[in-house]
């Protein structure tokens, strides 16, 4: 194969799996336990692990749920607002201010500013 023909199939074959994952959403599979994250993430990722990942995957790139991981629209939005749907819930998303404390919603934020790379 010619070098620019191999180039073209790689990139094609990058294309593919961008398209193949988060349901096109452009989000980035994660192994947020091989990651190494600060002490109020590492403890946000015990709560993400129980609470959160039947609806938005191990890997942060959704299920029933949004994906959440790096190159999600989640990713794009302010700490505030991610903190905000969390606590206060939207529509399929549960509420979990009063089932979690404060702390323990602040770390989840953490979490996911830390494994979206901010
Ligand atoms: C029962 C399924 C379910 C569970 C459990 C759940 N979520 Fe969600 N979550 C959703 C759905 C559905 C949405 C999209 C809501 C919408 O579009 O209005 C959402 C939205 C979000 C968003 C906003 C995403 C965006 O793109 O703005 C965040 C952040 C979030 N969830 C975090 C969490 C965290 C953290 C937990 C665990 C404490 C959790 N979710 C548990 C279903 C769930």
């Amino acid at each position: 194969m010619q070098p620019r023909t191999r180039l073209a199939a790689l990139a094609l074959a990058a294309a593919l799996g961008t398209a193949a994952c988060g349901g096109g959403s452009g989000a980035e599979p994660v192994d947020p336990g091989a990651m190494d994250l600060s002490p109020e993430a590492a403890a946000g990722e015990s709560v993400y692990v129980l609470r959160c990942t039947a609806c938005h995957g191990a890997d942060l790139t959704g299920a029933s749920g949004p994906a959440l991981g790096p190159g999600s629209s989640a990713a794009g939005r302010s700490l505030d607002t991610l903190r905000a749907v969390i606590a206060g819930g939207a529509t399929g998303m549960p509420a979990w201010e009063g089932e979690l404390s404060a702390a323990e919603i602040d770390g989840l934020v953490t979490f996911l500013a830390e494994v979206q790379g901010r």
